[in-house]
């Protein structure tokens, strides 16, 4: 490790006093005894507590951490919980840069995307290879998991799920009522759109929250190009693409799709986003999956209540999103605890519990497909299907470093606010941005 991130790791002062911090609340008694013991007693003497840092706060999301919880007590290990809640992790990302930068990293995170490979360049990451290689890693993930998780030789992550953003979500009862078809084309979607207005129904949810807004921009610009396109721009950021007609077409489609939204388009979190629909005062949303365990935690049957599709005219492309935590290389006091949890992500019980609640797939070649609705069986085959339809999430941190999707996230966020800018400007700026970030790197 170089000896600047010695250094960062070493101040470990008032570390006692935010590890007794008492863990999440949980259903069984089990974990009520763990919280009890954990309130009275020093972390070491209930087994070890690790301090896991992570974004993941609405009903789903904390269902499915408590999976993880309750599977790693097992093993006698404590999760110290660190949530910092913020929709796709933009303020977790932030304290936990902070944090390292003070000396006082936690023993775990949540990271996700670019940043695993980033970081390990960096001496960040604890080499988990006594899980990976143990655990047989290389034979039981996907290909793109498996580089993500093992991006220079070593396991440096333990992967949880990967969930599919170019998801269309609609409310059945609605479409059942009013005798609509999910669409599969924009031309359907208008159709759809219409008919909805003329009910009035919200045709489509929507949040200005700017990653809210770059997710379904990404989703436009893979209508709109496909693939190769989409990689053009995000993954390999060529000059060319950014003054492509495709580009300006899909963020034309962006500004066109605000006809269907709610006036003005409120910031609110996503979980806020889906009650609108959940509630059906709105027809249709495009959301991540993650929505779906959101639905089906507050008592919405998938293909009951709601339906899920792929975003028209994205069918055949799984616009990807892995969740991913890593354990940092803080004390070696933590290793074992820190291993352990690396081994929990990958049990097959755990990997089919986990994700049946969040909404999103295993990473595993062959899950459990018994407990998967049609939604993720369908985005499990399309993922299985190979590299060709797997897209990486630009707003979900999958395609490009940190500082190139936050300037594209905040310039898309601009002209979808500002109806002044025009296409021009904005794919100029864009391209702007994939040139300087390009020399940065
Ligand atoms: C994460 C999901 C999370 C969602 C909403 C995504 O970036 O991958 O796990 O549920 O954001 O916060």
């Amino acid at each position: 490790m170089p000896s600047t991130i010695k250094k960062i790791f070493s101040n470990r002062k008032n570390k006692e006093t935010s590890r007794n911090k008492p863990a999440l609340a949980m259903g069984s008694r089990r974990f009520c005894l763990t919280l009890l013991l954990c309130s009275c007693l020093s972390p070491t003497a209930y087994g070890e507590g690790l301090q896991v840092l992570h974004w993941w706060k609405s009903a789903s999301e904390r269902q499915a951490v408590n999976v993880l919880v309750s599977k790693l007590a097992e093993e006698e290990v404590t999760w110290l919980d660190g949530v910092i809640p913020s929709g796709s992790g933009v303020g977790a990302s932030i304290v936990l840069r902070s944090r390292i930068l003070a000396g006082d990293a936690p023993e775990v995170a949540q990271l996700n995307g670019v940043l695993i490979s980033e970081w390990d360049k960096l001496g960040l990451l604890l080499n988990i290879d006594a899980a990976g290689n143990n655990g047989k890693w290389e034979k039981l993930l996907f290909p793109t998991v498996l580089t993500l998780v093992r991006p220079h030789g070593h396991f440096v992550a333990a992967p949880l799920g990967i969930h599919r953003v170019n998801t269309l979500f609609y409310n059945r009862l609605l479409f059942t009522r009013y005798g609509l078809v999910p669409p599969r084309t924009w031309a359907e979607f208008d159709h759809v759109a219409t008919k909805l207005k003329r009910h009035g129904i919200l045709p489509l949810a929507q949040s200005s929250e700017p990653w809210q807004v770059m997710s379904l921009f990404e989703t436009l610009v893979l209508s709109e190009g496909g693939a190769p396109f989409y990689r053009d721009l995000f993954v390999n950021k060529t000059a060319s693409a950014f003054a492509d007609e495709r580009l300006g077409k899909a963020l034309q489609h962006l500004r066109y799709l605000k006809k269907w939204m709610a006036a003005p388009v409120l910031e609110r979190p996503w979980n806020a986003v889906t009650a609108e629909l959940a509630g059906g005062n709105a027809g249709m949303m495009v959301m991540g999956d993650w929505a779906k365990g959101e639905l089906n935690a507050w008592g919405h049957v998938t293909d009951e209540g709601f339906g899920c599709t792929a975003v028209p005219e994205t069918a055949k492309y799984h616009l990807y999103d892995i969740d991913t935590l890593v354990m940092l290389a803080t004390q070696k006091s933590f290793r074992t605890a820190q291993e352990k949890l690396a081994k929990v992500t990958m049990s097959g019980k755990v990997q089919a519990d986990y994700n049946q609640l969040k909404g999103s797939i295993p990473v595993l070649r062959n899950p459990d497909l018994g407990k998967m609705d049609s939604c993720s069986l369908a985005s499990w085959k399309l993922f299985a299907s190979g590299a060709q339809a797997q897209v990486p999430s630009l707003a979900h941190r999958m395609a490009a470093d940190e500082v190139t999707k936050d300037a594209m996230i905040a310039e898309v966020h601009h002209y979808f606010l500002d109806d002044r800018l025009s296409v021009a400007q904005t794919q100029r700026r864009l391209g702007v941005i994939a040139r300087t970030t390009a020399r940065i790197k």
